[in-house]
This record gives structure tokens, C-alpha cells and sequence, in this order.
């Protein structure tokens, strides 16, 4: 696989770029919807095609406790199972494990947890996370890391930063898929000093590309944006970089501004079902009642299905109705949203205009900044 640069702009650290992989090339930045129980909530895959969609995340975690990587594999791994046949990328489980799992029990070893779901008592570890995206046959696998909560003392914060170097070194070596790619994770939590050192202890172990972890957990985006200007320099310039749970419209453009290539987020997708879209003026809620018969699309200036067909008091009433299709074209016109949004970005940079393109979208859109 490789990550070839086309384009960087000249005022921001913004680039655009080509990684090929066993399932297609990604034109980077770009934006990726969650699949984590092998599906996009709501969305069939050849409408996420249609949508302009590339690349799909899976979780390990998930995926691991139902139906099991060996029935994945079985099925002809993750691509064939779900039908997408463009690439995937696969979380490693240390975030979820973290965030989802009960009663866990944390060692060098790896964690000990309870399912979410059943109660069931599991050892996720570095090798065993490695080997599972290995069976699942992702594009791209990511290390088995700690992620410390939001905030975390800088004691706290670097004791979760030297285990996932530990956990790195581990994930690396079990590695051997072919084909598959693996990515360092940096963690730090808001401590530059931590950031920098995980950065380029994990460069010196040579990854194929590298994500940024720990972050959009609580922090400020001002907070986010410095961590990610600090890391900024200390990220090989021919490598893929990637900005983990980051999918706020305003967090994309500014990740992008410092070099950020792959984002994901369930924001898209979870706001969509209930109800909340993202529009070039800001957030929409489709349940107020000022929507009632208001005829105009979601968006005036956007081209999806979505908005192409249909109105927002419609959305409205599907919505007060409880029909099932107001979940689904509200998902769909966020990741259309978020996709053209990145799509949009990666054009400017291509173009040399890309400080305009974050100038515009910023005057237009109303939200958080800093
Ligand atoms: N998704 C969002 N943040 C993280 C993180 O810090 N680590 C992992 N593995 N996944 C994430
Ligand atoms: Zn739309």
C-alpha cells in the first residue's frame, strides 16, 4: 500500500493526497461513516456508494463479541460479509473496550472486561486485537491503545501513553497480515511534552501511517488544536494521518488546516437518527415545530437525495410520525454533508484555495471555532 502526496497548501498545513489499498485508492482527506456492527446504521451500502462514500469503519470490539471474527472470516472476511467492496478500516477495541465494556481490569497484559451486552468475561490484548482485524481482513488495522478519560493528570496521562508505546511495540510485532496496513496510535491526552515523545517513540517504530487518539473526549477545541499543531511537525510528511472521532464540521476543516488526512465520527449518524442535522449555516433540529411548513430542502446549497426530494416540514412529519425513513434520510444528508464537505476541502487544496474554503465555510457556518 502507499500514500502518495499531490498537493499541500502553502499558508495552512492542509494536504491532499492518493492512498492505495488492497481495496481501492482513497483520495485523502476523507472523511469515513462508522459501520461498527458491520453496518452504516440505516444505510445500505450502495447508497453510501451513491453518497460519495470511500471508506467504512469497523469495530473490533464489537465485532469480536457478535458474531465472532472466526464467522467473519468464515464469510469471506469483513468486505464480503457486509458487501462493501471498497476499503475498510478497523479500530482496534481500545478505545471501546474503555468507553464500553464493564468491570475492566487493566494490566501490561491487556484488559480484562465484561461485554456491555451479556456480562461475558473477555482478555482483549495487544496480539489477540492484532489478530482479529487480521481475520476480519481490514485495510487498515489500528494498535490495540490506552485511552486515558478526559481530563487526566499528567501522571495518569503518561502512564497510558508508555503502555500503548508498550502495546505498539507488541501490536507490530504480532502483525503479519499481508496486504493490511497498521497504524500507530498517539495518545498524550492535553500534555504536548507526552504527545511529542509518543509521536516519535512510535515514528522510530516505522508505521505504515499514524492516528491521533484521546482526543475530542472533553477537551476544548481550542485544546485539540494545539495538541494537533504541536504533533503536527513530528508526523512524517509521506505518511497518512489520521484524526480519531473527530467529525464536527468546524473540527474537520481545522484538522484538515493541520494536516489531517482520514477522520471518522458516529456524529453524522447518530444525530441523524435523532433527528439533528448538519447544514452549511449550522445545526438543524427537525423536530421544531418553525419547521412545520417550512417547504425549502435541509440545506439550500446541498445536492443529496435528500435534499433534492424532499422538504423539511416533510422530514418534520416523518419525524413526529415515528417513521423509520426519517432516521434514514437524516443520516443520509449528514454524510453527504460531511463527505462533500471534506470532498469540497480536498478540491481547494488541489486548487491552491483551500484558506477561502476554510474562510467561507467558518463565515457561513454558525458554531464553535476558537
Ligand atoms: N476512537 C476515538 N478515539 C480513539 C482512541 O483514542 N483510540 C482508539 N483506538 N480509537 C479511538
Ligand atoms: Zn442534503
Amino acid at each position: 500500500m502507499s500514500f502518495r502526496l499531490l498537493a499541500e497548501c502553502p499558508v495552512t498545513g492542509a494536504r491532499a493526497g492518493e492512498y492505495s489499498t488492497p481495496h481501492g485508492t482513497l483520495r485523502t482527506p476523507v472523511f469515513m461513516p462508522v459501520g461498527t456492527q458491520a453496518t452504516v446504521k440505516a444505510m445500505a451500502p450502495f447508497e453510501l456508494e451513491q453518497m460519495g462514500a470511500q471508506i467504512l469503519l469497523g469495530n473490533t470490539y464489537h465485532l469480536f463479541l457478535r458474531p465472532g471474527e472466526d464467522l467473519v472470516e468464515r464469510a469471506g472476511g469483513l468486505h464480503r460479509f457486509m458487501d462493501w467492496p471498497h476499503p475498510i478500516l478497523t479500530d482496534s477495541g481500545g478505545f471501546q473496550v474503555f468507553s464500553l465494556a464493564e468491570l475492566r481490569t487493566l494490566s501490561d497484559e491487556g484488559v480484562v472486561f465484561r461485554s456491555h451486552r451479556d456480562g461475558s468475561r473477555h482478555l482483549m490484548t495487544p496480539e489477540r486485537s492484532v489478530k482479529i482485524q487480521e481475520k476480519l481482513g481490514s485495510d487498515i488495522a489500528m494498535c490495540f491503545d490506552e485511552c486515558v478519560p478526559y481530563p487526566s493528570t499528567p501522571e495518569a496521562s503518561r502512564e497510558g501513553m508508555e503502555r500503548t508505546l508498550r502495546w505498539a511495540v507488541r501490536c507490530r510485532e504480532a502483525h503479519a497480515r499481508p496486504g493490511q496496513d497498521l497504524f500507530g496510535i498517539v495518545q498524550g491526552s492535553v500534555y504536548e511534552d507526552q504527545r511529542v515523545l509518543c509521536a516519535r517513540e512510535l515514528v522510530r517504530l516505522d508505521f505504515p501511517g499514524y492516528a491521533i487518539g484521546g482526543l475530542s473526549v472533553g477537551e476544548s477545541h481550542g485544546e485539540m488544536y494545539r495538541i494537533l499543531d504541536c504533533l503536527a511537525p513530528e508526523m512524517p510528511r509521506t505518511k497518512p494521518r489520521y484524526l480519531m472521532g473527530v467529525g464536527h464540521p468546524a473540527n474537520l476543516v481545522e484538522g484538515i488546516a493541520r494536516g489531517v488526512d482520514l477522520f471518522d465520527c458516529v456524529l453524522p449518524t447518530r444525530n441523524g437518527r435523532n433527528g439533528t442535522v448538519f447544514t452549511s449555516t449550522g445545526r438543524l433540529n427537525v423536530k421544531n415545530q418553525a419547521l412545520a411548513e417550512d417547504f425549502r430542502p435541509l440545506d439550500e446549497t446541498c445536492d443529496c437525495y435528500v435534499c433534492r426530494h424532499y422538504t423539511r416540514a416533510y422530514l418534520r412529519h416523518l419525524y413526529k410520525a415515528g417513521e423509520i425513513l426519517a432516521a434514514r434520510l437524516c443520516t443520509w444528508h449528514n454524510l453527504h454533508f460531511l463527505l462533500s464537505l471534506v470532498e469540497g476541502a480536498r478540491n481547494a487544496i488541489l486548487e491552491g484555495t483551500f484558506p477561502a474554503y476554510r474562510e467561507a465555510f467558518h463565515a457561513r457556518f454558525d458554531d464553535v471555532r476558537e
